[in-house]
């Protein structure tokens, strides 16, 4: 089989210079790692060259791994360890020419060189750690060499790229160069070889880390940070010992040694391949297979927003949060009020916290426009209404629109699961209408289920997937039913959380699960935020009969007839167990004849989570998400699921269908229809099969 990518070997004078080509960015792929370690042997052969330089072709230097080798068997040509350990023992000077992007094992190419040059403009990272890893091609023993071990650690752990003039202040690069870098690089190799060749291997530095010998507090410090930053998560303990090691070991090999150990349990713990399914199911979920990349989209450059309530100034607060100017209309001055003096405490707030300046806070606030006139919002080029989640109020709202906005405009709504196609019908353009589910709160949430009506129009769903890349959040498109993807979920996760409690559970034994699981939040946690009395009011309202009241959501309804409606009145602390709740309950049970059980841990877990995955199967099977793993970045994104998972159905998978398929059977003999399997699932059990395969 052909090697991947090459590496172009000239000379300038008396120095070879290897440029690395591999496009787009120049992954450490098959032909890379063969031509460097060609390319530095001919050099060395050479005795007219006296030094070398290493750069990339096109924008990058070299941003990594190649990740579609990850798991291949065997890859072809040399190995990275082998073209490391030829470059670090070159006996001629290499420097590296950091023309862009040094990722991961890129920066580790750059790390055995003897000098690095940078172009201003050059991301340095090591982003290991967000895909369950660490920098394993001897980025953890040399980097504590060459810049200390605190720094080597925020680096590492953060996994957050910086530019080269800041990678210049952390020690890890010598210079940062204007103008072209290679050319800088050349002339910055020939002083070195003027001034007498002098190598500089950073295995052989001690300075740095003799400072760090026996600073115990420093490791301590930097675990007690990512048990609660990167609760739950692997590689970071890793990572943390690996500098240690670099420290303590006494020599580099036995460091190495320990880096090799590391990497070797991040790779074969399932944290690895759920993060690296989340990496390639971000990028997955921009691609909709009938609106091809190059659909044209409008340009968005000013905005409205109907409704100043708790999603209207969020998503008021996204858009000014990027620049773009925002147009804000409510019913009365009295809510305009409200919501903006809303959205400014949340900056002022922000400006507290050190997150944003005063200055910007003015000019964000700057870019909000309060008015009460529909004819103030017709020039924007989008417009999302997020009031009363009532769809008689919504179609009437959106015939106003349809009076004023300019032609072509979008026309979204924020609904968390109404029909997006009777809000269409009540335009005349039903082509510019889209669903743009934001979740709450808007400025902070990252997902963005866009929801295509059946006649929304490509350009329009094409414009709503660029606006949420804009907005800064990871937009997943859905087919317009109820609930859409995350909420039709949901649904059957707090419906089984309710009836577990009833049957023998408590509410603490739930959320204890679920957070132990890994969830931000317990169902119950959530509940108690959010207000138990929302859904006990919509039943008062609508009139519906206490024995029409669903059985799940009895014990919630006796709490509000007692004002207890959570957190937001007073109410203690979401986790603190309290007898009263447990006797209600209780009293629930006896009245509905449901004799109380002890349920144990492992059928709690599953009775919440599974609902998840069998009500996902029907949301493919039905054709309203357009892959599996789409669901993963909506539960991620949206839900406080683990990220650490994979999502929902990544996390099935990894248990095994066949294990998921055989224990909801069980449940639907036990407990009944809602735990009727999908038939995509018992299809894919019978054949063998993955969600990939559909
Ligand atoms: P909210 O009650 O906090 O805000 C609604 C606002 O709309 C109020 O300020 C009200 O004065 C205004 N409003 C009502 N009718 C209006 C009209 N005809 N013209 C102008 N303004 C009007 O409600 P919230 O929570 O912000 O929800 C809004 C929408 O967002 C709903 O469709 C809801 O389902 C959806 N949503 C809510 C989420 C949440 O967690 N609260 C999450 C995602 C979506």
């Amino acid at each position: 089989m052909a090697l991947k990518g090459t590496v172009h070997y000239e000379t300038r004078g008396q120095v070879a210079v290897l440029t690395v080509d591999n496009p787009p960015v120049n992954p450490l792929s098959s032909g890379v790692r063969q031509g460097l370690f060609d390319g530095v042997a001919k050099a060395l052969s050479d005795d007219a060259i006296k030094a070398i330089v290493v750069t990339g072709a096109n924008r990058a230097f070299i941003a990594g791994a190649d990740i579609s080798e990850f798991g291949a068997a065997g890859s072809e040509g040399a190995s990275l360890h082998e073209v490391l350990t030829r470059m670090e023992n070159s006996t001629k000077p290499i420097v590296a020419a950091l023309n862009g992007t040094a990722f991961g094992g890129g920066l580790e190419v750059a790390l055995c060189c003897d000098y690095r040059v940078a172009a201003p403009t050059a991301p340095v990272g090591l982003p290991e750690v967000k895909l369950g890893l660490l920098p394993g091609a001897g980025g953890t023993q040399r980097l504590p060499r060459l810049v200390g071990a605190q720094r080597a650690l925020d680096f590492i752990l953060s996994g957050d790229p910086v530019l080269a003039p800041e990678a210049r202040e952390l020690g890890i690069v010598d210079e940062v160069a204007e103008g072209n870098v290679v050319e800088a690089a050349v002339a910055f190799a020939k002083d070195v070889v003027a001034k007498g060749a002098k190598l500089r291997k950073i295995r052989n530095e001690t300075t740095k880390i003799d400072a760090d010998r026996g600073n115990v507090e420093l490791f301590a410090e930097a675990r007690k940070r990512t048990a609660s930053t990167m609760r739950g998560r692997f590689a970071p303990e890793m990572i943390i010992r690996c500098v240690e090691a670099a420290v303590n070991a006494g020599d580099f090999d036995a460091g190495l040694q320990v880096e090799r150990e590391c990497f070797a349990k991040c790779l074969a713990h399932p944290q690895r391949a759920a993060l690296i399914h989340m990496f390639f199911a971000e990028r997955e979920c921009a691609k909709i297979p009938d609106v091809p990349k190059d659909t044209a989209t409008k340009s968005i450059k000013s905005a409205a927003v109907v409704g100043c309530g708790t999603m209207g100034g969020g998503i008021a607060m996204c858009f000014a949060n990027v620049g773009i100017p925002v147009t804000i209309l409510e019913m009365d001055g009295k809510a305009l009020d409200r919501g903006l003096g809303v959205i400014r405490k949340n900056y002022d707030r922000m400006v507290n916290r050190g997150r944003i300046t005063p200055a910007e806070l003015d000019q964000r606030m700057s870019l909000l426009t309060g008015t009460l006139d529909y004819a103030a919002l017709g020039q924007a080029d989008v417009v999302i209404e997020a009031v009363y989640e009532n769809i008689d109020v919504k179609v009437d709202v959106f015939k106003k629109l349809e009076g004023v906005m300019k032609p072509g405009a979008v026309i979204a709504s924020n609904t968390s699961g109404l029909d997006v196609d009777r809000m269409a019908a009540a335009t005349s353009r039903p082509q510019d209408v889209i669903g743009l589910h934001f979740f709450s709160p808007a400025n902070v949430m990252r997902l963005l289920e866009v929801v295509r009506g059946k006649e929304t129009s490509k350009e329009t769903i094409a414009t709503a997937m660029q606006l949420g890349r804009t907005l800064k959040k990871i937009a997943v498109l859905s087919g317009n039913a109820p609930g859409f993807i995350g909420n039709r979920m949901l649904a059957g996760y707090t419906r089984q959380a309710g009836e577990v409690i009833l049957q023998g559970a408590t509410p603490y034994q739930v959320d204890g699960v679920l957070t132990k699981f890994g969830m931000a939040m317990g169902p119950f946690q959530m509940n108690d935020l959010v207000g138990l009395d929302l859904g006990w009011r919509a039943r008062k309202l609508s009139g519906m009969k206490p024995e029409d009241v669903p059985i799940t959501a009895r014990v919630a309804d006796k709490l509000c007839e007692l004002e207890r409606f959570g957190q937001k009145n007073g109410g203690s602390r979401a986790g603190t167990p309290d007898p009263e709740v447990v006797e209600l309950i209780e009293q629930t049970s006896a009245e509905l004849g449901i004799k109380r059980r002890k349920i144990d841990d492992d059928e709690v877990l599953k009775r919440c989570l599974y609902p998840l995955v069998n009500e996902g199967c029907r949301i493919l099977e039905d054709g309203i998400a357009l892959r599996a793993s789409d669901i993963d970045i909506v539960y991620l994104n949206g839900y406080g699921f683990p990220e650490v998972t994979g999502g929902p159905m990544f996390w099935a998978e990894q248990q095994g269908l066949a294990n998921v398929l055989a224990d909801i059977e069980k449940f639907h003999a036990e407990y009944g229809d809602a735990w009727r399997p999908s038939e995509l699932l018992k299809r894919l059990v019978a054949e063998g099969k993955g969600f990939s395969s559909i």
